[in-house]
């Protein structure tokens, strides 16, 4: 038998584990041993039931991703189920972990469920591009109801065991070791000759939707109206309305063939991608082996503003205790009441219980005094863009925080060097770089500065993980990764409009690309007037933000920016003052206005960042191209199903990308849009981006 399952009997009962570490994936030979042990189980006459678990922290999470894309091989994961489905012996799944994708289907195949208390069942395959492939479509929905299996095969989204106890996902809670519970109920099942239920023989949860199509395409509706463009949740709903449809067998498949037709799509490939990378980025390259990072049992955020609020909400959110500092009780407690009505709306939209509210607002403390950081093994400092105020702030932190403690700066853009060299423990300092809003954004750009130590480095990032960011460490730069390529986005978007454009036509073009929101709302959202009042400090000029800002238009907030804004609303609107505006500076700069379509608008924003990615990764600011791509979408609003810009430069070719950007150059005078050397010679061996790391998927 494969050495990634093994087989043992405990009485009459066949014990098979599943040791496939780390996630008990459904490799191959994971495949072949199941089958293989399910055979013996069933030829050898003393044995009356079957007991499936695993070993390790959670019981099978799915097919192993990186098979993906490579050919079949059998036994597959439904010849795995088939072989289960008609045993005559019952099957009992044990669970523990995260029973997820092709892990949760193969339960679903066997006759009972029994799950470990803290067990999170799911269907993630749609964070995949991809939709479930092995009866998932089919038997889920025929066990929790077709609202329940739309929600959880639409979102991905994990169900605690308590409450798929209440859905009938799982039959009971395991008390105690799980194995020996899965065998007593297996014994109890035997001894009480319980008939062995098949999922795909049910039709009861099914029946209220064959009479009522119309809820059927409510229900979906609701779960991918953000879905606009993305293949698989359309799959999916599809799959799911041929449970109510076809006879199972057809229906399986065709859920097989529109699976094996999503692997092979483009948007699954580019989130798989982002899969993978994601887990890249958080690991550094250089650290020596065995570096430790501390454990942070509680943390401390300085300033409780915007992002300080936010972050402090993290730690909450993860159960860490973190006490939050202001320069003043006003301050203080403004901050304090954003994030109380912060948690009341997740509340009120049924996203958190009270209870769950009071108790994580019970691990916020708060003081105006510095010296409350002094227990915390974590501070991140989230005051104002000031670098005289953050060495201030370092210098205290420097004389009060505990040895050992990370001493982390929540600044966009500043030298984290500088800020290190107002201690002296620089090797302690690190940049911890959230984004807004701080409590819902994934990314964690960690900035290692020159003198910052391989465990500050670990603690941050193990920290980043344990608060569920994607942390991507990145170098000391201006504006580091994210914000140092936004900048060149944001030069383009300006010379767009005095060439011709208008803020609508360019958030079209990227909306219809894939981001969320055009770069022209986004300013709005974030407001125009902190980059210009940093400009002019600088003494640099951006024509047409200024002018609007000149004219008390910063954004939403004064319910005017680039688009106008009515009272109440978020939606934008062509605001004709702007367009006057934007028409008169052309003028003022003789240039002749044109037409400028939408691919031009892309490639015009988005090849000049990727260029400075190039030069980001020629730099070491950032360690690899996944890197940048995690950044970008997790940051930024790039669409995952597009993997990033860099694997997205890769898809469209570097040659193209290369050939545009000189075009870029002559045209706008701008050297910057010059190839940097890595593209011209990437472009040049006819090679991508990728070519420069190890694909994992
Ligand atoms: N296939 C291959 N590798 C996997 C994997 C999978 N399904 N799941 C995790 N891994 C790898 C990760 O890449 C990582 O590798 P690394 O250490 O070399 O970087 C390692 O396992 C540990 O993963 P995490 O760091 O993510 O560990 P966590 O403990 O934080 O999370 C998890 C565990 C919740 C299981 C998370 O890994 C996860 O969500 N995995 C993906 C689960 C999934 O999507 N399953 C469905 C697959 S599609 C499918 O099943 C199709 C079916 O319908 C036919
Ligand atoms: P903010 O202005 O909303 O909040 C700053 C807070 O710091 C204020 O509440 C202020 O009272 C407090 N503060 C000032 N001096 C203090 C002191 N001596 N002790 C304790 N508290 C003090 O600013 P915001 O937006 O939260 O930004 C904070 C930092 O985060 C900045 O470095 C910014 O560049 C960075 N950042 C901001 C992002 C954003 O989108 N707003 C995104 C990522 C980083």
């Amino acid at each position: 038998m494969s050495g990634l399952v093994q087989f043992r009997r405990d009485g009459n009962i066949g014990v098979i584990v599943v040791d496939n570490p780390p996630v008990n994936a459904l490799k191959h030979e994971v495949r072949a041993g199941l089958v293989e042990a399910l055979g013996k189980a069933r030829e050898d006459a003393s044995i009356e039931a079957v007991v499936l678990t695993c070993a390790g922290r959670t019981f099978i999470a799915g097919a192993d991703i990186s098979e993906f894309g490579k050919p079949p091989r059998t036994p597959t994961t439904i010849d795995v189920i088939t072989t289960i489905e008609p045993m005559s012996k019952p099957v009992i799944a044990a669970m523990h972990g995260t029973p997820l994708g092709g892990g949760l289907e193969v339960a679903l195949g066997c006759h009972y469920r029994i799950a470990a208390p803290g067990t999170r069942l799911g269907l993630p395959e749609i964070k995949l591009g991809l939709m479930p492939g092995a009866g998932g479509t089919q038997r889920l929905p025929r066990v929790v109801g077709i609202e329940k299996a739309l929600a959880m095969i639409l979102t991905g989204d994990q169900m605690p065991a308590k409450d798929a106890r209440e859905a009938g996902l799982v039959d009971e809670i395991a008390d105690g070791d799980l194995t020996a519970s899965a065998v007593a109920f297996a014994k109890r099942v035997v001894a009480e000759k319980r008939p062995l239920p098949r999922a795909r023989d049910r039709d009861e949860k099914l029946a209220p939707f064959k009479s009522d199509r119309a809820k059927f395409d409510t229900v979906a509706a609701a779960y991918t109206k953000r879905a606009k463009g993305l293949h698989a949740p359309a799959a999916a709903v599809e799959a799911v309305r041929w449970a109510l449809d076809l006879p199972i067998d057809e229906a399986l498949k065709r859920e097989r063939e529109k699976f094996m037709e999503l692997v092979a799509d483009d948007q699954s490939k580019a989130q798989r991608h982002i899969f993978f990378a994601e887990r890249e980025a958080a690991k550094v390259q250089d650290l020596p082996a065995g570096v430790k990072g501390v454990e942070v049992k509680r943390a401390a955020v300085i300033g409780a503003g915007t992002m300080g609020g936010g972050i402090a909400m993290c730690f909450a959110n993860a159960g860490i205790p973190v006490t939050v500092i202001e320069a003043s009780a006003e301050a203080l407690r403004s901050g304090l009441d954003k994030v109380e009505k912060n948690y009341a709306a997740t509340v009120a939209r049924g996203g958190l219980s009270a209870v769950e509210k009071d108790q994580r607002l019970a691990l916020v403390a708060s003081s105006v005094d510095m010296a409350a950081i002094a227990d915390a093994d974590m501070i991140i400092e989230a005051v104002f863009e000031e670098m005289e105020l953050k060495r201030r702030i370092f210098a205290d932190l420097d004389r009060l925080a505990k040895p050992g403690a990370v001493l982390a700066t929540n600044t966009s853009y500043l030298d984290v060097n500088e800020i290190a060299r107002a201690t002296r423990r620089p090797e302690a300092v690190v940049g911890m770089h959230f984004f807004s809003p701080a409590n819902v954004m994934r990314l964690l750009e960690i900035v290692r500065g020159a003198a910052t130590s391989p465990a500050t480095l670990a603690t941050a990032v193990a920290v980043g993980r344990k608060i569920g960011k994607a942390p991507a460490v990145v170098g000391v730069c201006h504006g580091f990764v994210g914000n140092r390529m936004l900048r060149l986005r944001s030069v383009e978007g300006e010379r767009l409009l005095i060439e011709g454009a208008l803020p609508q036509d360019v958030d079209a073009a990227m909306t219809k690309f894939g981001f969320p929101m055009g770069p022209f709302a986004a300013g709005d959202l974030a407001g125009l007037d902190i980059s210009w009042r940093m400009r002019k400090a600088q003494g640099l000029r951006a024509e047409i933000v200024d002018q609007l800002c000149e004219l008390g238009r910063f954004g939403q907030k004064t319910s005017k920016g680039f688009y106008r804004y009515e009272a109440g609303s978020r939606s934008p609107h062509p605001d004709d003052e702007v367009e006057q505006l934007i028409v008169a500076t052309s003028q003022r700069l003789n240039v002749k206005r044109r037409t400028i379509d939408a691919d031009e608008i892309v490639e015009r924003l988005l090849f000049p960042m990727i260029n400075e990615a190039a030069r980001i990764l020629e730099e070491g600011i950032a360690a690899r191209p996944g890197d940048i791509d995690v950044i970008w979408v997790y940051g930024y609003g790039f669409p995952i199903w597009r993997g990033g810009p860099m694997f997205y430069a890769d898809a469209v070719g570097l040659g193209h990308v290369r050939d545009r950007l000189t075009d870029f150059a002559t045209r706008t005078g701008d050297a910057r849009h010059q190839p940097s050397p890595l593209l011209a010679r990437l472009a040049e061996e006819g090679k991508g981006f990728a070519s420069l790391t190890v694909a994992k998927g």
